[in-house]
């Protein structure tokens, strides 16, 4: 059916105000437009799912390794989106992409702009949503990053955030390579799961007061690896057991990401401890996603890894989604259902 820009409108979720601390109602605000009309060259894809990720906090309030958006602006998110109709010689009616699609009801994918859109397949038993986490961004910065790791047999590797979409994929690669993998988290329903349903060895709640001796008691041996996800507080006390040429992957610092000032782990221990530190941004390695994107799939078809979702219903409510993120409401991968 062809899509009537006279009666279908356009949901989209503009950046109105750029936020402090959480979002605040009206920092993205709900508007409607036409749904844009074809133009030869161009495909219509209407988005399905939004990939709801703490970078979209970074993006809303400083340039990083992209531009921050501008007010006005539709709100920058990745989404999977299914061609609704196309004069675009790459795509046909009924394709299925991710990319950056927004936070709207439709995205025009244009041949003469760069897009980064991707076409995904349809594999049967395979929900369209396992493209946004496991086989999407998280797994594939999972995977990236611990190649960076180079985890051996029998280290030990703490990773943060580890009931989260990245986080929990970590963990479970960390197993893979037979390491001693001890996950973060924020609650005793967080811990429960990576242990029991990932394979974890440990799990520690840092939300209760005797966190760093649980640590210290989940790291006989010190900690080999830190998959560093938050930063702050948590971040120095992993640094604090780490061993002698440890290795950190900085994949993230969420603690920050809604502070005016992050505070900073120390590098005196990076420095005392010999550690090598290496910071990574995934889009660095978008020439490798197939290859990375096999291995992910084989090993979660294999039972290798599992993964969950928190689904919100509702374009409207990515706001609300966005500062889940940060209050610790998402188990698995954060997605809103447009
Ligand atoms: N380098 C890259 O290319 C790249 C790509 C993707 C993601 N990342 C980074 O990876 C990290 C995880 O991202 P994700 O998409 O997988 O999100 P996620 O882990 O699914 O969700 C974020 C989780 O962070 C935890 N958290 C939030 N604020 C915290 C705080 N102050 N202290 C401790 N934990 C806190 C919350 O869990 P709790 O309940 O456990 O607190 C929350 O559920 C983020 O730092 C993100 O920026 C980096």
């Amino acid at each position: 059916m062809a899509i009537s820009p006279a009666t279908e409108k356009n949901r989209q979720l503009r950046l109105q105000a750029r936020p402090k601390g959480l979002l605040a109602p009206g920092d993205l605000q709900l508007a409607e437009s036409p749904v844009p009309e074809l133009k030869d060259g161009q495909a219509l894809a209407r988005v399905k799912y939004l990939s709801i990720d703490p970078t979209m906090r970074v993006w809303m309030v400083v340039d990083s390794y992209l531009p921050a958006v501008a007010i006005g602006e539709v709100m920058r998110a990745i989404g999977f989106a299914e061609i609704v109709e196309s004069r675009h010689p790459d795509y046909k009616k009924g394709d299925r992409v991710t990319g950056l699609t927004g936070l709207q009801d439709y995205v025009i994918i244009d041949k003469s702009a760069k897009h980064f859109f991707q076409k995904v397949p349809k594999i049967p038993f395979v929900s369209d949503t396992v493209f946004l986490g496991v086989l999407g961004t998280n797994g594939l910065t999972a995977f990236f990053g611990m190649e960076i790791a180079a985890p051996k047999k029998a280290e030990t590797l703490v990773v943060s955030a580890a009931a989260g979409a990245t986080g929990s994929i970590v963990g479970q690669i960390g197993k893979i390579h037979g390491c001693r993998v001890v996950g973060i988290a924020g609650s005793d329903d967080k811990c429960a799961w990576i242990t029991r349903d990932l394979g974890f060895d440990a799990a520690v709640n840092y939300k209760h007061a005797d966190w760093k001796e649980k640590l210290a008691a989940a790291t006989p041996n010190g900690i080999d690896i830190d998959f560093e996800n938050v930063g702050g507080e948590i971040m120095q006390e992993v640094l604090n057991r780490m061993n002698l040429h440890g290795r950190v992957v900085l994949c993230g610092l969420i603690s920050g990401y809604t502070k005016e000032e992050a505070s900073m782990a120390s590098l005196g221990t990076i420095l005392v401890k010999r550690l090598r530190v290496q910071g990574f941004i995934i889009l660095d390695y978008a020439s490798r996603f197939m290859e990375a994107a096999k291995q992910l799939g084989q090993w979660k078809m294999f039972g290798k890894l599992k993964d969950r979702e928190t689904i919100v219903e509702g374009l409207e409510k990515a706001p609300e989604a966005i500062n889940m993120l940060f209050t610790g409401g998402n188990i698995g991968k954060l997605i809103v259902k447009v």
